[in-house]
């Protein structure tokens, strides 16, 4: 259920300043939430001082600088470093976003840096997305059909229908579209969350699959489903502009659809 008052320990307090190298004429600050649960300690956010003409130009280019050269401790999510892996979602100056596909250069002063919010920190920019995976299997991922193909023959579609999963294929589970939700926030153990959502309409859409009823069927659910309430804060946020808003709207439709005997 939501909780409307911080606990005590998530009150972040002011943190250490770091410094890099004093040569470069060019730097920026960087505000980066601190959280290490082992300390016993409140979160905190420290400040990087950062010599920009030694920096890459993306966010976690400026962070992976702090790692090696200011403190080593700061953990944080990163693999491909080309906005595909989806492991670098973090909360940059209040939106959610890919450190590794966002310039630095887009921000005019000081840059914010924390996880994404409204799920617990495992520790600093290290978000725990058990749920959120959870979440995502639940709606079974994965072709299901009774038909057995011809022996070595693929399960074919046409042109036409394999558009149909242009736009829903592409999700790189980041969770940035679930994180910056609303109704997720506030039901995220029972409301499933536009991530999921698109993925259960990828396999909805997909013509090989033989599950279309069932899968609609389990998702017709006041928490699961109609908590989307259509805010769109998922659309804005989808650093790979995909649209769950509309792929939840499709859902609701297809059910009511075939309720009215359509
Ligand atoms: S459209 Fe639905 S899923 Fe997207 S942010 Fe709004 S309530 Fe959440
Ligand atoms: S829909 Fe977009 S924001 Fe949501 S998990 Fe997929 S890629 Fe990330
Ligand atoms: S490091 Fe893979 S998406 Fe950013």
């Amino acid at each position: 259920m939501a909780e409307f008052k911080l606990p005590k320990n998530s009150t972040i307090n002011p943190g250490k300043n770091y410094s890099s190298s004093t040569s470069g004429k060019k730097r920026k600050k960087f505000h980066v939430y601190r959280y290490n649960p082992e300390s016993g300690e409140n979160p905190q956010l420290d400040t990087f001082d950062l010599d920009m003409d030694s920096c890459g130009p993306m966010i976690l280019d400026a962070l992976l600088k702090i790692k090696s050269e200011l403190d080593p401790s700061l953990s944080l999510r990163r693999s491909c470093r080309e906005g595909i892996c989806g492991s670098c979602a973090m909360n940059i100056n209040g939106r959610n976003v890919l450190a590794c596909t966002t310039a630095i250069d887009d921000y005019a002063g000081d840059i914010h840096v924390y996880p994404l919010p409204h799920q617990p920190v495992i520790k600093d920019l290290v978000s725990d997305l058990d749920q959120f995976y959870k979440q995502h299997a639940s709606v079974e991922p994965w072709i299901k059909s009774e038909t057995i193909p011809a022996e070595d023959k693929e399960r074919t579609q046409s042109v036409s229908d394999r558009e149909k999963l242009d736009g829903l294929y592409e999700c790189v589970m980041c969770a940035c579209c679930s994180t910056s939700c609303p109704s997720y926030w506030w039901n995220s153990d029972k409301y499933l969350g536009p991530a999921a959502l698109l993925a259960a309409y990828r396999w909805i859409s997909d013509s090989r699959d033989e599950a279309t009823q069932e899968r609609l069927d389990e998702l017709d659910d006041t928490f699961k489903l109609y908590r989307c309430h259509t805010i769109m804060n998922c659309t804005n946020a989808c650093p790979k502009n995909l649209n769950p808003a509309k792929a939840i709207a499709n859902i609701k439709k297809q059910i009511s659809t075939n309720k009215l005997g359509g």
